[in-house]
């Protein structure tokens, strides 16, 4: 069992939402560390969690569906073995909602209110803890009205099991439907240089509402770290596998950005992974870009994002060498982009 040691130097802050809830600039997601991305070194993640909180890192996000509890049992395991200092300052925000079976597949979302009581009793008791500080339905229930889904968390709120409302790859109408329902902190969405669909609609309806953004994919699940590259094969259970922008032409086309982006890097000092990060924190003090780390080594270099300052002119040559849209391939399969209220 590795344990916390250190304590913690202090990170900029970000404030979600309104009145808010202050996290560090950056926050870990620990899905890859149970899910997804292949196999993961337990030890290593653990370890990882540790040093996260140690650097600052306060915000820490999961989904009950992350290998079917594992990994809120993973965050349990750390905050246990974590210093009581790290332990104090750490946020948990969980997904919940999504449907599995016993062989790891989709089988639908569940946002009823007796459903979202459920998830929750068993998420306090996995994470071995007393609240939630932001509570989310993974994917908007298209069968459930949204105000019965946010309606539920507030009571949640209300009885003190959960201290603030989330969305995830909710759309601007479901979005005002939310916000005209109870306060909402942040939506979770992807954003990235190659992921930008949320500048058209959705950010400007955030900012209107005074909601805040935790982004995922700012790396593109890998692909735009740099680290990437066309002949690394690939775990059966690799969602990447599956992924369009992963696979065969498409790969080769988004490789071609990556080549192009590792150039304006190097001009910065910095790596591709720290680049791709720093843009989107360059995108507003509202969006905190979670960081998808199983390792110490890559976290490191994705803290490293929080000393590359981006000028206007460095901010416009990124633009060019990477335009919206100039990824090849959507962000999800087909079956996945239909179950994205943000995408319809
Ligand atoms: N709301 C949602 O629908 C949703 C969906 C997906 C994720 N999320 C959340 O967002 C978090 C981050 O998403 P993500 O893991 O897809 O993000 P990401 O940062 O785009 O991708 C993470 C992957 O990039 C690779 N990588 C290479 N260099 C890295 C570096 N310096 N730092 C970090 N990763 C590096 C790693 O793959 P290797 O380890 O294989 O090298 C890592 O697993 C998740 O953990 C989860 O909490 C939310």
């Amino acid at each position: 069992m590795t344990t916390s040691t250190s304590h913690s130097a202090a990170l900029p802050t970000r404030t979600l939402g309104t009145p808010g809830l202050a996290v560090s600039a950056l926050g870990l997601g620990t899905m890859g560390m149970s899910a997804f991305y292949g196999d993961s070194d337990r030890a290593e993640s653990i370890a990882t969690i540790h040093a996260a909180l140690d650097a600052g890192v306060t915000l820490l996000d999961t989904g009950d569906f992350y290998g079917m509890g594992h990994n809120e049992m993973l965050i349990n395991e750390a905050l246990r073995t974590a210093s009581p200092a790290a332990r104090e300052r750490a946020l948990i925000s969980v997904k919940f909602g999504s449907l599995r079976t016993v062989e790891g597949g989709f089988t639908g979302f569940d946002g009823r209110p007796l459903a979202v009581k459920n998830f929750v009793a068993y998420s306090l008791q996995r994470l071995g803890v007393d609240h939630i500080d932001i509570y989310r339905m993974a994917r908007v229930d298209p069968d459930v009205p949204v105000e019965e889904t946010v309606g539920a968390i507030a009571e949640l709120v209300e009885a003190g099991h959960v201290r603030h409302i989330g969305l995830s790859e909710a759309g601007a109408d479901t979005i005002r439907r939310a916000a005209a329902t109870a306060p909402i902190a942040d939506l979770q969405i992807e954003y990235a240089l190659i992921s930008r669909g949320i500048e058209r609609e959705i950010l400007p309806t955030l900012r209107e509402l005074g909601i805040g953004v935790t982004a995922y994919g700012v790396l593109s699940r890998g692909l735009i770290s740099g680290h990437w590259s066309a002949d690394r094969t690939l775990a059966a259970n690799d969602f990447r596998g599956m992924s369009p922008r992963f696979s065969g032409e498409n790969l080769r086309h988004n490789l071609g950005l990556v080549e192009t982006l590792r150039e304006l890097a190097e001009s910065k000092d910095a790596t591709v992974a720290q680049l791709a990060i720093a843009w989107v924190l360059a995108q507003g003090e509202d969006i905190v870009p979670l960081i998808g780390a199983r390792t110490r080594g890559r976290l490191t270099e994705s803290l490293g994002a929080l000393r590359v300052s981006l000028d206007a002119d460095d901010l416009a040559a990124i633009e060019k060498a990477v335009p919206a849209d100039s990824a090849a391939g959507e962000r999800y399969p087909a079956a996945q982009m239909a179950y994205l209220d943000s995408e319809k």
